[in-house]
């Protein structure tokens, strides 16, 4: 069986793509890669067809990762394509509650809800941040995709 997971901000150029960037490697490192597929997207469509910001793609080299993710925004496919949409914010949360169908059995989930380590309730946007603000995403990120990978495994 196959997990299928979108990872969703705002811009799909920090936060989503490091979010498919750690969740890649999780699932990589578990020999796990056929079992999951993995995406991201935005919620707008601004940064369509660009590589991650360069401060993400910096920071994501100097923790080990590799971001090749292309900026896409949300389609209503992904809505019955994949079996988890997870957002980093509330602003996220709401905006893909709006969008959901009716009748379509995904699951939208915050990101921060499978941290363990970290008492947060968003993954903050950095956009307008420092540097100290890009690594905090990828402690957030690997803390809550780890989370997030054992959660789903534990539930087969
Ligand atoms: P992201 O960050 O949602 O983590 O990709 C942002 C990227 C771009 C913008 C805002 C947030 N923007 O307004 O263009």
């Amino acid at each position: 069986m196959t997990t299928r997971v979108l990872f969703v901000c705002l811009g799909n150029i920090c936060r989503s793509p490091m979010a498919e960037t750690v969740m890649k490697a999780i699932v990589a490192r578990n020999d796990d890669d056929k079992s999951w597929f993995i995406d991201s997207a935005g919620l707008i469509d601004y940064h369509e067809g660009e590589q991650a910001d360069g401060r993400m793609r910096s920071a994501a080299f100097e923790r080990g990762y590799r971001i090749t993710s292309i900026s896409r925004p949300v389609s209503k496919e992904d809505f019955y394509s994949f079996d988890y949409i997870i957002g980093m914010d509330n602003a996220n949360i709401s905006r893909l509650q709006a969008l959901c169908p009716d009748d379509a059995g995904v699951h939208i989930v915050p990101m921060t809800h499978y941290c363990r380590k970290y008492d947060a309730d968003t993954v903050p946007d950095p956009y307008y941040g420092g540097r100290d603000d890009f690594f905090h995403v990828i402690d957030l990120l690997e803390d809550a995709c780890q989370g997030f990978y054992d959660d789903v495994k534990g539930s087969m």
